[in-house]
């Protein structure tokens, strides 16, 4: 029988590790969820970070040696940061009913870019995600960095993606008049 899961802080105060931590106790923080607890970081953060690594190690309580050995075998796990900002679409089912597709084609359109790549410019990687556990009170469901953006529109995601992305403009526009 295995050990009482101890209680592990979060690598910070970040919401996304709330929906981590949902996934670590639906799987009542068995060691053999390591590979799905990892796809669910990586969704949401768009990569896997040392702290995230070590987290999911302690909780799981799973060597850490063993963790960085499943992040760094498959190929579908990245420890590179993609974008600036990133955005994850949730495609989940309730999410999809909701009107989840036509947000994400608002975003492909708005960025110019389509799941699983970055502007190139470095300023938006664009992420998809099946579910957040965020669908009873927000579907459809975005993240954006992160903040999550539910009962999401077209409108307001647009708004927000060209945000981002001109963000990067008036950076550099500043950065021309120094
Ligand atoms: S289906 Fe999108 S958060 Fe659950």
């Amino acid at each position: 029988m295995l050990p009482t899961p101890k209680v592990v802080a979060p690598p910070s105060d970040d919401k996304r590790w709330k929906v981590v931590d949902g996934m670590m106790q639906r799987h009542g923080h068995h060691p053999d969820a390591l590979i799905e607890v990892l796809h669910t970081v990586q969704e949401i953060f768009g990569f896997l970070t040392e702290d995230g690594l070590r987290y999911v190690a302690a909780s799981l309580r799973v060597p850490l040696s063993k963790v960085y050995g499943v992040a760094t075998f498959y190929h579908f796990f990245t420890l590179k940061p993609p974008g600036k900002h990133t955005c994850v679409d949730c495609t989940g089912t309730a999410c999809y009913i909701k009107g989840a597709p036509a947000v994400l084609r608002a975003v492909e359109k708005a960025a110019g870019i389509k799941p699983d790549e970055t502007t190139a410019d470095g300023m938006l990687s664009l992420l998809t995600a099946r579910c957040l556990g965020l669908c009873g009170r927000f579907a459809p469901v975005m993240v954006f960095d992160d903040q999550v953006a539910g009962k999401a529109d077209t409108e307001s995601i647009t708004k927000r993606v060209l945000t981002y992305m001109g963000s990067e403009c008036e950076s550099l526009a500043s950065e021309e008049h120094q």
